[in-house]
């Protein structure tokens, strides 16, 4: 076993798309909407973003047979993007046209700043014909604030993260604060203006002022949603939900899982001490089976 899975299972659905379902429907009851993930990135090979594709569509197929709240998160280097952009867009409108006939939606997840500028550029290549299509948009990167008007002019669907990757100081913001400020601005201006947005944060502070703003808008509880991952902050998530909000949960599951988990082990340092507790407790426990 991977001494990280301990550590892993408690943020991902699984490694197969029935364990991923099983979670889905098990939110759906609690009354929770999800976004599925297929985890991976950066596919070499047609082949592998193919298998990838396939997945999608079975996983689409089901989410409809089982009429589950939920839609599909994509990650464009795992949809082929590091082949050919061509090649990336096709797999893509393939992904959306399905999603479209299952009265679904696809989020296109954003990856490191190297891929942000053709993120961008694909979404609105796409979405002029494609409205089920989604976007991610970071806000700790000092051009989001930009890219954020621009696609609401196009009517974009947005979802405000605050960013996972590891960026330079040259593109993000290297404080945490502002980081938290440029999301409550961008979060000001996509609720006033913007499109069924989605605010995907765990940060209590941020979320309780969303509430805030929007009522002191009379903006509806329904015009946005908020979104958090999978194992991070439930009992956050039921309080919004029982209190009538929007709450979809990002519910990753493959056998890909290493990179998603070192990001959501970056984040936290509590989180850095259990991997390291859980890494030396299974490599006791393979010591003693080899002695
Ligand atoms: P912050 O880091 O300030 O955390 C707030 C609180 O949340 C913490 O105090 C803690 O309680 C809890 N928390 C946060 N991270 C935790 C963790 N790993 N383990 C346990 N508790 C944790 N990023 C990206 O670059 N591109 C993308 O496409 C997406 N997509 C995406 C979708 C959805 C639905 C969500 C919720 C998040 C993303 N992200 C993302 C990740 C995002 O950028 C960010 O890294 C995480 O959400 C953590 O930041 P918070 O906003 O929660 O704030």
């Amino acid at each position: 076993m991977n001494p990280l899975w301990p550590v892993a299972k408690h943020y991902i659905a699984g490694e197969s798309v029935d364990e991923a379902i099983e979670v889905a429907k098990k939110l759906k009851q609690k009354g929770f909407l999800t976004t599925i993930d297929v985890l991976g990135e950066h596919v070499r090979t047609r082949y592998q973003s193919e298998a990838v594709v396939k997945e999608y569509e079975d996983l689409l197929k089901v989410i409809t047979r089982q009429k589950l709240h939920a839609n599909i998160s994509v990650k464009l280097t795992h949809l082929g993007l590091p082949i050919g952009t061509g090649y990336c867009i096709a797999n893509l409108t393939k992904l959306i046209d399905n999603a479209a006939k299952h009265k679904s939606f696809v989020y296109l997840d954003m990856e490191n700043g190297e891929y942000v500028q053709k993120t961008i550029d694909i979404y609105k290549r796409v979405h002029k014909h494609h409205k089920q299509l989604g976007i991610a948009i970071q806000a700790y990167l000092y051009r989001s604030a930009k890219d954020v008007e621009e696609l609401m002019k196009i009517g974009a669907h947005i979802r405000l993260v605050k960013g996972a990757y590891k960026e330079s100081g040259a593109r993000a913001f290297p404080k945490k604060k502002d980081v938290d400020e440029n999301f409550k601005q961008l979060m000001e201006r996509l609720l006033l203006k913007g499109i069924y947005p989605a605010f995907a944060t765990h940060d209590e502070k941020l979320i309780d002022y969303a509430q805030w703003f929007a009522s002191h808008n009379n903006i509806q509880k329904k015009k946005f949603e908020f979104q958090m991952l999978y194992g991070i902050r439930e009992d956050l998530q039921s309080q919004l939900v029982n209190k009538g909000y929007n709450i979809r949960i990002y519910v990753p599951f493959g056998k890909q899982w290493m990179p998603y988990i070192i990001r959501r082990l970056r984040e936290r340092k509590e989180n850095f001490y259990f991997m390291v507790k859980n890494v030396a407790k299974t490599e006791m426990r393979n010591i003693r089976v080899h002695k």
